[in-house]
């Protein structure tokens, strides 16, 4: 089995932002993750329901949208009208997280718990019965091209156990700071989706499908 990649189009070049989505579906890309950031959960601004729609209708992957906001509940519909097929949400949000991630399930698409550097791992606990999936941030959020932090793959691994344990269809990201070097560390510790997007869109579009490949070509080894 191989992991899945799903590139960041926040490294993308936003003026032509609907070609450069079609342009990584053809690459290979398992999925487009979309990072929402509101100026106050973290520190920048990027883009709300509405681009979210109009880039829908450019690509028919799996839109994999982070929601970096603080209230997130509010948006949370509105994300998923606009065409998000898994939703994640950060527990240092102040909203209730049990009700936020209901609130996903009930609209029927797939629900993500992102976890910040400085956040335990074991917060996921008492989520894991309605999780699909689980983001573990090796940067801390708010934009791209920052530095991989190591402690990202012991909280890997213990996720990986946890998710084992759980024996339910989990899937393991891992978000931040990701390169050809270090992709294979986080394989290892038991990451199963790769969000990359320097590395992604690293050289222009003639690039896009030999990165893909390159971060794709390890093996996850659990
Ligand atoms: C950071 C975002 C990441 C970021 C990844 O807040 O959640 O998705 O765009 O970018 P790279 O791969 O450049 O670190
Ligand atoms: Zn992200």
């Amino acid at each position: 089995m191989s992991v899945k990649i799903s590139p960041s189009i926040l490294a993308s070049d936003f003026s032509s932002l609907g070609d450069e989505v079609v342009n990584i579906t053809q690459a290979g890309a398992d999925y487009i993750h979309v990072d929402v950031m509101d100026g106050h959960f973290v520190p920048n601004l990027t883009i709300g329901p509405d681009v979210v729609k109009s880039i829908r209708k450019k690509s028919s992957l799996p839109f994999d949208v982070h929601l970096m906001i603080d209230p997130v509940q509010p948006y949370i519909e509105k994300f998923v009208e606009a065409g998000a097929d898994i939703v994640s949400v950060h527990p240092e949000a102040s909203d209730d997280t049990e009700t936020c991630l209901n609130k996903i399930i009930s609209l029927n698409v797939k629900a993500g718990l992102a976890i910040n550097p400085d956040t335990e791992w074991e917060v996921v606990k008492p989520f894991m019965d309605k999780l699909d999936l689980i983001l573990v941030m090796s940067v801390h959020p708010g934009f791209g091209g920052q530095k991989f932090i190591p402690t990202a793959l012991d909280k890997l691994s213990n996720l990986r156990e946890e998710i084992n344990k759980s024996g339910r269809e989990i899937q393991l990201e891992v978000d931040g700071g990701i390169n050809f070097e270090n992709v294979q560390s986080v394989i290892d510790a038991g990451a199963d989706m790769i969000v990359a997007g320097t590395t992604t869109f690293k050289g222009g579009p003639s690039e896009y499908a030999n990165n893909i490949e390159k971060l794709r070509g390890h093996k996850i080894g659990y």
